[in-house]
């Protein structure tokens, strides 16, 4: 089954210089493709919808000014069950419960800056890839 998902490589990620390291995880699933990657720094709004669901949470308000401190990659990657296979890669939010070979696991400690973002199911994903990517075929 072949999906797209939308990963945002988040500003730590960026600050830290593993744009290269997480990226080269993805790149090396056989046959998952890159097919834009774009790097920008994200303003309230898209944040506002991009994290919907969150607003009014308490850790909304300190994860905007987060995701909002500095550029984030955004990539679309397509290929055999990527949204899953993404969510796997990554590791569960909390990046000291994740388990070591996942990116968070391996490169995190804090459950804010948890170095990347991945669609979580098939209706996240093209809601998500509307707002980044709106220009997508
Ligand atoms: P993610 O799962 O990609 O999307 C929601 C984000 O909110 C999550 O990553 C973290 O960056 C952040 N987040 C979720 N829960 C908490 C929490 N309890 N404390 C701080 N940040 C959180």
């Amino acid at each position: 089954m072949t999906q797209r998902s939308l990963v945002l490589l988040k500003p730590d990620a960026v600050r830290r210089g593993l744009v290269g390291e997480i990226v080269g995880r993805i790149e090396r699933k056989a046959d998952w493709r890159i097919t834009a990657l774009e790097l920008r720094t994200l303003d309230r709004e898209t944040l506002e919808q991009h994290y919907a669901e969150h607003v009014g949470k308490v850790f909304y308000e300190p994860l905007v000014t987060f995701m909002s401190s500095g550029p984030v990659v955004a990539l679309v990657v397509e290929g055999e069950r990527v949204i899953e296979g993404i969510r796997v890669l990554a590791g569960p939010t909390d990046p000291i419960t994740a388990a070591p070979g996942s990116i968070r696991g391996d490169l995190g400690t804090i459950t804010r800056e948890n170095l990347i973002h991945a669609s979580d199911s098939e209706e996240s994903a093209n809601r998500e890839l509307k707002i980044f990517f709106p220009n997508l075929a």
